[in-house]
């Protein structure tokens, strides 16, 4: 194809664009990623993604580190400083030695605030710091996402299912994001959370008068404030059957009434439900409405469990290592050999474990480089690991001590002497050790 008709088309593409080389160095973007970030291709070009995320930086994280890191394709989403929220497919382009060549990032907006000058800096970096972004490097996840991303757009109801921290709630997200209705509220009602007592007239709303205790001028449900948006309902199997009933009238007649109400209320929302139950199990035992369930499960997507999808492991690691080395504004890092451990792991409590097992890690660990001698994991039970060897066990020891040397006397000299090795063999190592860590020192010597 004639070159000038590519770039037309490059530029012309719904999605943003934005070409990475193998060293993280930005080749260009897109006139649409201009469009969507505010940033310009010129203040891009040339610039390592190294530099170009971080807090208070550019880009709140980056796909194409953690290709470069893990070289696997990888999903994800983050912030940018512009007050901007994408979610982005990273996927490597090797050449025949089997070195990453190119990433190609495909970028979808799921922005909703348009960035307000009146909002001062820190409110946006405290908001960076406390978004939740999605990340995954596996097949099944990277399916499901597809699946969501398909289905966002249209009005179609749709039912999350999965174990307990899988993601749900986070998708459920992403969805309300990247739909029509992302304008609009995305209205989190939680099942469970409400007593059974309220949670008729906290979803419906109710007439003034209706019951003791309630408003005069009667008050709107949260489905009615919801207008326009997203409903999301977790944990629907622990609505009550009757109220059950009350829903289906809801998706079918797309309208309701108040507790005591005479008038009927036009609904206008999506509805995304979500449960870590057996919805047939608890329909054959009578539990739960069979006919609600063929209603919300209109679109089934069904998110694995963390063992299900082990190479994703090692990617979560690093996106947590990266979050709370921000958030705690340290430099630490995992070791090979701990994240081997941790792939094995059942993870029951799904990524809510993991990343509470980093971020625990992060913060009760002395020193920069997390070894498996350091960290206390339910499931890591031997303090020597097993299929370990003493080798690189060994050697994990070495490279510690080696950062730990650079830290407190900074010249080879000096730790050669501290050590009692040669400097050639100090420079050696950490020569090594640096080009196996490119990203930790990086950040470091910045
Ligand atoms: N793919 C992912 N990448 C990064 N973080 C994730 C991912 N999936 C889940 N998380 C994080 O893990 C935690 C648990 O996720 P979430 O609350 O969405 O799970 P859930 O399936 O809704 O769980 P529950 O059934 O207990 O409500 C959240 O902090 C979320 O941000
Ligand atoms: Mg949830």
């Amino acid at each position: 194809m004639d070159k000038k008709l590519l770039e037309i088309i490059f530029d012309n593409l719904y999605n943003g664009i934005y070409i990475v080389d193998g060293k993280g160095i930005t080749i260009g973007v897109n006139k649409t990623f201009e469009e969507m970030s505010g940033f310009t291709n010129q203040e891009l070009v040339g610039r390592s993604l190294y530099d170009l995320v971080g807090s208070n930086n550019y880009f709140s994280g980056s796909a194409s580190l953690l290709v470069l890191e893990r070289k696997c394709p990888v999903t994800a989403t983050y912030s940018t400083s512009t007050n901007r929220k994408f979610l982005v497919k990273g996927r490597p382009i090797f050449n025949p030695q089997g070195e990453i060549e190119y990433i190609i990032n495909t970028i979808w907006d799921l922005t909703i605030v348009h960035y307000n000058q009146q909002i001062d800096a820190d409110t946006v970096r405290s908001q960076l710091l406390n978004e939740e972004d999605l990340v995954t490097c596996s097949e099944k996840m990277s399916s499901v996402i597809d699946l969501a991303l398909r289905v966002a757009g249209t009005d179609s109801t749709i039912l999350l299912t999965g174990e307990s921290g899988v993601g749900k709630s986070l998708l459920a997200k992403t969805i309300h994001l990247s739909s029509e209705r992302k304008q609009k509220v995305l209205m989190k009602i939680n099942c469970a959370a409400i007593p059974e007592s309220l949670i008729e007239s906290e979803l419906f709303g109710y007439e003034g008068g209706s019951f003791t205790g309630a408003d005069k001028g009667g008050k709107a449900g949260l489905l009615e404030m919801a207008k326009g948006g997203t409903v999301f309902l977790d944990e629907i199997s622990e609505l009550p059957l009757h109220l059950q009933s009350k829903l289906l009238g809801v998706i079918q007649d797309k309208e309701f009434y108040r507790v005591g109400g005479r008038e009927a209320q036009q609904t206008d929302i999506r509805l995304i439900a979500a449960t870590n139950k057996d919805l047939i199990k608890l329909v054959s035992e009578g539990q739960f409405r069979e006919d609600l369930y063929y209603r919300l499960n209109v679109v089934p997507i069904v998110l694995p469990p963390l063992r299900e999808r082990k190479e994703d492991i090692p990617t979560l690691i690093q996106h947590f290592t990266d979050k709370y080395n921000r958030k705690y504004n340290c430099y630490k890092k995992f070791s090979e050999n701990l994240i081997n451990q941790m792939v094995g792991m059942p993870w029951k409590g799904n990524i809510r474990e993991l990343e509470n097992v980093i971020e625990r890690s992060i913060v009760t660990t002395q020193g920069d480089f997390i070894s498996w001698e350091k960290v206390q994991i339910p499931g890591i039970e031997t303090l020597i690991p097993n299929g370990v060897g003493l080798k690189e066990m060994l050697a994990e020891r070495e490279q510690e001590i080696l950062l730990q040397a650079e830290e407190q006397f900074r010249t080879t000299r000096r730790i050669a002497v501290a050590l009692g090795i040669s400097q050639a063999s100090v420079a050696r190592k950490l020569k090594v050790l640096k080009e196996n860590n490119i990203d930790l020192f990086h950040k470091k010597h910045q």
